[in-house]
């Protein structure tokens, strides 16, 4: 056995949702990178654009645009096309062949039963997702993950049961036509949230998200916006940063120790929400900057961008055209 064959496989995707904010980061892509230097295994990161036609398909015209942005975040934040196939979900058709021969196993109410499932045909009402493809979303994702024979997918505690739905595809496939697949696991990774500017958890459609691209100006001028602790008035009256979105934030970025201190200078009036907000933003510049620059960067050089992730695509075709003949086989519809 090679070394490589030997280490286990990381399969893990985004949506193309357009450029990463910093709870993307913090909550995925940091431990994706974390994962990917520790040599530990051998790491599948895709873009799932097929995904995203399956609840926008009335305007696919952003797909393309924000799977390159997406891309040059990761390869800014530190995934590296020499240590992990990084690759679009569409360049590789055999996961919409995967998806179709799944989809003949998966019963129907497996699938009205996934709890993101319910929650979104209940709160979505800006667009319509009455559609097919939709109900079919967890179903791919399971043709993502197993394509590549994945031992672990690295996720957040929301995408929970569509890797355990894809285990019980598994089992059933398996089961019909003999032990084609691993059932796969969740790699869960406790990292503490980061609140949006408005206290609530970050997310691009709440509003309340900082880009990693955001440049310095953009960055203070968000968090000028901030609400901090309403009942502080004046300079000189005590804060409350437990009451405050300002300071929730900064401690994020602070040790224990320097944390207390601020807090401890807000509850004493030696400094201002101004003062604050400003250190908060000078957190942010110093953690990210870097990262901002070198998207903005890739950014100029489009092309190269496209020609990493063929490149990765390639690679991961490799794999899938493998995979898909032997499902074709164990189906009993190869032809060669
Ligand atoms: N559903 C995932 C999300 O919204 C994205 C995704 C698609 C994915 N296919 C996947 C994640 C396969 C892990 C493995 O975040």
């Amino acid at each position: 056995m090679t070394v490589e064959s030997s280490k286990k496989r990381i399969v893990s995707g985004m949506r193309p949702t357009g450029n990463l904010h910093l709870g993307n980061y913090e909550g995925a892509l940091k431990n994706w990178v974390r994962l990917q230097d520790s040599g530990e295994y051998e790491c599948f990161f895709f873009i799932a654009d097929l995904h995203a036609l399956t609840s926008d398909y009335a305007d696919t015209s952003r797909i393309k645009q924000n799977t390159l942005d997406v891309v040059s975040d990761w390869l800014a934040a530190g995934l590296d096309p020499e240590k992990s196939t990084i690759f679009v979900q569409s360049m590789i058709p055999e996961h919409a062949e995967l998806h179709l021969m799944l989809s003949a196993v998966t019963p129907l109410g497996w699938l009205e039963r996934v709890p993101t499932y319910k929650e979104q045909r209940e709160n979505i009402t800006e667009k319509d997702i009455g559609n097919y493809a939709f109900l079919g979303y967890p179903v791919l994702q399971a043709a993502d993950i197993i394509m590549y024979k994945a031992d672990y997918v690295p996720v957040g505690k929301d995408q929970a049961s569509h890797v355990e739905i894809t285990r019980e595809i598994v089992r059933r496939f398996n089961n019909f036509f003999g032990e084609v697949f691993p059932e796969p696991r969740e790699l869960h990774t406790e990292v503490p949230v980061l609140p949006g500017t408005d206290g609530r958890k970050m997310s691009k459609s709440y509003g309340n998200a900082i880009y990693l691209i955001d440049p310095p100006d953009v960055v203070r001028e968000k968090a000028r916006l901030m609400i901090t602790d309403r009942t502080r008035i004046r300079r000189s009256d005590p804060g409350h940063p437990e009451d405050c979105d300002v300071c929730r934030m900064h401690r994020f970025f602070l040790d224990g120790e320097s944390a207390d201190r601020f807090d401890d200078d807000c509850r004493n009036a030696r400094i201002g929400c101004v003062d604050r907000k400003r250190a908060l933003a000078d957190s942010i510049i110093a953690r990210y900057g870097e990262i901002a620059e070198r998207s903005l960067h890739l950014r100029e050089t489009p092309d190269q961008v496209i020609e990493t992730i063929k490149e990765g695509s390639r690679r991961a075709r490799i794999e899938a055209q493998k995979t898909m003949a032997e499902v074709r086989r164990a189906m009993k519809i190869n032809w060669e």
